[in-house]
């Protein structure tokens, strides 16, 4: 498969339940890295998801992203309709408790198994940061998993720096 062949742009409501399956699909790798941490709190994930990202479509805060393969794909190693990657973020206000300011936040980057360790995740990271930058965000703050170096790997490439270190215990 080629390197460019796919294209990253705003989702259509056409992509989101591709969007919304990646969506259950982040939620159960979180999940699987440290299960006690990351509930799965509703099961099945994807009529939820979709409901959340349809509404987000109409929310001027918000950005959801798709990585679309330029050949529509065959849904055999897609998440349907060729959606290969998506990505979700918004605008947020001051948060006194986290001492942060109003910011951009980027909450989910997701990339299809099939398709990933070839860019597609660093074009819709990189795709996020212009759109919230965009729409005013002077600073963007993410959260990534501890047991997940390729993804604070990509992000520190990107420019993040580490801030905050969140911390669980169970009784
Ligand atoms: C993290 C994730 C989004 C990366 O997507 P991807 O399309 O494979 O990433 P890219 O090919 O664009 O790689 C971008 C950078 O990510 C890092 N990276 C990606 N895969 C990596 C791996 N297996 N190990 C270490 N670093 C990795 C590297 O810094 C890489 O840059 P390089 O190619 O110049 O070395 C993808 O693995 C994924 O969807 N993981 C599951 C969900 C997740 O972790 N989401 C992010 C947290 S919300």
């Amino acid at each position: 498969m080629a390197d460019a062949d796919f294209i990253v742009r705003e989702a259509q409501p056409e992509d989101v339940p591709a969007a919304a399956a990646l969506g259950a699909e982040l939620v159960r790798f979180h999940h699987a890295l440290d299960p006690q941490r990351f509930a799965i709190l509703a099961d099945p994930l994807e009529p939820g998801y979709e409901r959340f990202l349809a509404g987000r479509l109409r929310d001027h805060s918000a950005v959801v992203l798709a990585a679309k393969l330029e050949s529509g794909g065959t849904g055999a190693d897609d998440a349907g309709g060729g959606i290969i990657g998506y990505a979700f973020g918004q605008l947020e206000p001051v948060n006194w408790f986290e001492l942060l300011d109003a910011c951009g936040r980027f909450h989910d980057l997701m990339v299809h198994p099939a398709h990933r360790g070839r860019g597609v995740g660093k074009a819709l990271a990189r795709a996020m940061l212009d759109r919230l930058r965009q729409r005013g965000a002077a600073r963007i703050v993410l959260s990534a998993a501890w047991a997940n170096p390729p993804a604070r790997q990509l992000f520190e490439a990107l420019g993040f720096r580490p801030t905050m270190v969140e911390m669980t215990r169970e009784f």
